[in-house]
């Protein structure tokens, strides 16, 4: 039997990319120290050891299609600035990112990708034969946001614009005037923006846009408890926009995808306000540190992030991404070759920030190399 002539079509098939903390993929891992992700390892999980285990008495049940309990904490997060009917939750912010993209995109729809960035936006709207538009960031200005690039695409047939703040895998916050900028033209010409905050959580709340959805009907946030809370493998993460855009989503989503586990345990993150300033405080005195010590490391190019992980360009160093991550791994230490984003070449990478004595770790090996 020929599968291939069962397929889509056109046989156009999205293919996904490669992502960071593909660990699973080397011969041994136990040894490896994983600095190729963007998740934070840190997270207290003994602290989310009751919720967890209270939870077993939910599983012999369907969970909540709608996460009730857990959106209420959420608007409570927010304190109250944005209420149930404002909040999806979904199976990891992934799965929210194909849902909106089966609720929206059409075949040949033009959609805008701001890139470089998470690949999995192109590989949802590709799903759905949309049309990709990449708009570039400005990689001579530390990747800024190009807005007036972006606005310049606009066109009658312009579905959607996706953009990611702070941006995978450079972790800068944008400017917020120049995204209010265009929040505001794309909504003059019926564009929806999918603004992606997976790692906003690492900056603070005053850097969101959650304050923006009543404002601007055309407003989709994204948020995820997988990178600052550090839980990638519980699959949650929730959508924040209009009533209407939040109707219409529940109608695209999958009857019982979060889990009841994924959903407790959410719920009891969102109370942890001391963990939450500690985390931010924490990793903002580690930026300064490692920033300044790759910085003495010649030929290095650090790029500014708000985040928990550097994006690196190696060019001046005569180095590729791929020797560096071989030599590295000599060392047990797995970085993130970013040569398959789209518009970075063979000459980046992305670490993680870690706790001081693995950073010191990595930085000795990243200088006995490059010396
Ligand atoms: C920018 C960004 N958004 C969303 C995701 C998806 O995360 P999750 O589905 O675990 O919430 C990722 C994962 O790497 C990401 O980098």
């Amino acid at each position: 039997m020929n599968i291939d002539n069962l397929i889509n079509k056109d046989k156009s098939i999205p293919t996904h990319e490669h992502h960071g903390g593909e660990i699973y993929k080397l011969n041994s891992t136990s040894q490896i120290l994983d600095f190729s992700t963007n998740i934070n390892s840190f997270f207290p999980y003994h602290l989310i050891r009751h919720s967890y285990i209270d939870s077993i008495h939910e599983i012999s049940k369907y969970p909540d299609t709608y996460s009730t309990d857990l959106r209420r904490e959420l608007v409570n997060y927010f304190n109250n600035k944005i209420d149930l009917k404002n909040l999806i939750v979904g199976a990891g912010s992934m799965d929210l990112i194909s849902i909106f993209c089966d609720t929206f995109v059409n075949l040949n729809d033009e959609i805008i990708i701001c890139q470089p960035t998470f690949s999995e936006y192109s590989w949802a709207v590709r799903k759905k034969k949309g049309k990709i538009i990449n708009v570039y960031r400005k990689p001579y200005n530390d990747f800024a946001i190009n807005s007036d690039a972006i606005i310049n695409k606009i066109t009658s047939s312009t579905k959607v614009i996706f953009i990611c703040n702070p941006n995978n895998p450079n972790g800068s916050i944008d400017n917020p005037h120049e995204l209010k900028k265009i929040v505001k033209i794309a909504s003059e010409n019926d564009v929806l923006i999918f603004l992606d905050e997976a790692f906003i959580d690492f900056t603070g709340e005053s850097n969101s846009f959650v304050s923006y959805i009543n404002t601007f009907n055309n407003l989709v946030i994204l948020r995820t408890f997988t990178k600052f809370f550090g839980i990638p493998g519980l699959r949650i993460g929730y959508a924040i926009s209009s009533y209407n855009i939040i109707d219409l989503l529940n109608q695209f989503q999958n009857l019982w995808s979060v889990n009841s586990v994924a959903q407790n345990v959410a719920k009891s993150i969102l109370k942890m306000k001391d963990y939450i300033s500690r985390t931010i405080n924490f990793f903002s005195e580690e930026i300064k540190f490692l920033s300044f010590q790759l910085s003495q490391i010649p030929g290095l190019k650090i790029y500014p992030t708000n985040c928990n992980f550097f994006l690196i360009n190696l060019r001046k160093t005569g180095l590729t991404a791929s020797k560096l991550q071989t030599s590295l791994l000599k060392d047990n230490i797995l970085i993130r070759n970013c040569t398959n984003f789209d518009g970075l070449n063979e000459y980046y990478v992305r670490i993680n920030i870690k706790t001081r004595d693995l950073n010191l770790k990595l930085l000795n090996s990243i200088r006995k190399i490059i010396n």
